[in-house]
């Protein structure tokens, strides 16, 4: 089946000479199979007209932000919810530190700003321009937030001179396109649990125990899940971060409250644990705010957290097919995460050092290891590209699950 069959593809069409590339690009995405509705900014439309774009995709083209007649026909909101995937193509460097800077002074930018769905964008610049650290600054910030890219290249310029900034030939963005799309199908048919944040364990209505796990990586796996077509609950102690897109989202304080919340949501394929559950909760939790006495500091009695990871790692029918737990060292990382892998029977372990000086909790960057019953791999990026590799790793799973079963 053609991935591109009846995918609604909103088109965003910014300033440059690139522009001309983008008729072209709706013409293949029409062949395809895919609905285009296009966005040609004002500075679009100095290189290519409304009619042209329209002849092409066969849909009104919309260029105005202010437009009475355009907002109550198709407001921005319907233009970016109606679409499976949105497409700014050329994205010129002051469209991208628009999108950088969540600006919506027009309708392409509101429409991103209004947006749920994917964004793959494709610059379009003079080679100084795009390696001008604003820019890639800017472009940066993009692909943490999940913006694809596709290109730019290498070659010369419609301004004389020679670089990377030529947008991709439109063969080579539908082909990013179709990547998008098939990806997002790689994992569907399963379903994923991931538990992520810390736990907050109650002393009194107003005491906790707590720490410093801010969520990110959990989040991010459960939303690079989602992104590839998993059926994703995602059981999450406080953050301060939104629900990732696509994802249940279930909300909880305590490890009590989590292992519950995960009991009610399985049977699931994939088990990820990376919260980060508090060990203890005290014993009793006062009814009313504990008074600050003048004589001793009140005791503490602690008694043991259920392990969620154990619980769920469990060997019997319910066992997910894969289970990965999380392990935050500080030092003999690998034996000691090696050892946890056994202790804990999960099947795989993120092992992460954070005695180092590299500051992981509550950061975007993470350096890690996945230990396997096969190897070990490193990995060091942002978290989000830590996730991206990790779903890799369990598509190769599955897919050679697959294999195996069918062989048999
Ligand atoms: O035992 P430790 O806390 O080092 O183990 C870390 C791993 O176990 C993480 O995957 C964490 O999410 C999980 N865990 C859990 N329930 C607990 C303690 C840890 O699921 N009570």
């Amino acid at each position: 089946m053609n991935t591109l069959q009846s995918k609604k593809i909103l088109l965003i069409i910014s300033g440059g000479i690139a522009a001309y590339k983008s008729l072209e690009l709706i013409r293949l995405l029409k062949k395809a199979g895919a609905g285009v509705r296009c966005i040609l900014t004002q500075g679009g439309a100095k290189f290519i007209t409304p009619l042209s774009v329209s002849a092409l995709s066969g849909e009104q083209t919309h260029t105005d932000l202010w437009s009475l007649k355009d907002e109550t026909e198709m407001g921005h909101i319907r233009l970016s919810r109606e679409s499976d995937l949105i497409v700014v193509a050329p994205a010129s460097a002051s469209f991208i530190a628009k999108m950088a800077f969540g600006l919506a002074d027009d309708l392409g930018t509101a429409a991103l700003l209004a947006a749920d769905k994917p964004v793959l964008v494709a610059p379009a610049m003079n080679h100084m321009m795009w390696n001008h650290p604003a820019t890639q600054e800017n472009i940066g910030t993009l692909m943490r937030r999940g913006v694809k890219t596709a290109g730019p290249c290498a070659g010369d310029m419609a301004c004389g001179e020679t670089g990377i900034g030529r947008m991709a030939e439109p063969e080579e963005i539908l082909t990013s396109i179709r990547a998008h799309f098939e990806r997002a199908k790689k994992l569907s048919g399963l379903r994923a649990l991931v538990t992520s944040g810390p736990t907050f364990e109650p002393i009194d209505p107003v005491r906790f125990i707590g720490n410093r796990s801010s969520g990110k990586q959990g989040h991010a796996i459960a939303a690079a899940l989602a992104s590839c077509g998993a059926d994703v609950t995602l059981v999450s102690g406080p953050t301060a971060l939104p629900d990732p897109a696509s994802v249940k989202t279930i909300h909880v304080e305590t490890a009590d409250e989590m292992i519950s919340a995960c009991r009610a949501a399985a049977p699931a394929d994939i088990a990820i644990c990376a919260a980060a559950v508090a060990d203890w909760k005290p014993a009793q939790t006062q009814k009313k705010k504990i008074k600050k006495d003048k004589n001793a500091p009140p005791t503490l009695t602690l008694t043991e957290n259920p392990d969620i990871l154990s619980a769920l790692a469990q060997p019997g029918p319910r066992r997910p097919r894969l289970v990965i737990g999380f392990a935050a060292e500080t030092e003999n990382i690998l034996e000691s995460a090696h050892a946890k892998r056994m202790k804990k029977k999960c099947d795989w372990i993120v092992a992460n050092n954070v005695g180092t000086k590299e500051k992981i909790f509550g950061s975007d960057g993470n350096h890690v290891h996945l230990i396997t019953a096969s190897g070990q791999m490193e990995w060091r990026g942002s978290k989000k590209d830590i996730a991206d590799r990790l779903v890799l790793e369990i598509m190769d799973h599955f897919k050679n699950l697959k294999l195996s079963e069918a062989a048999e």
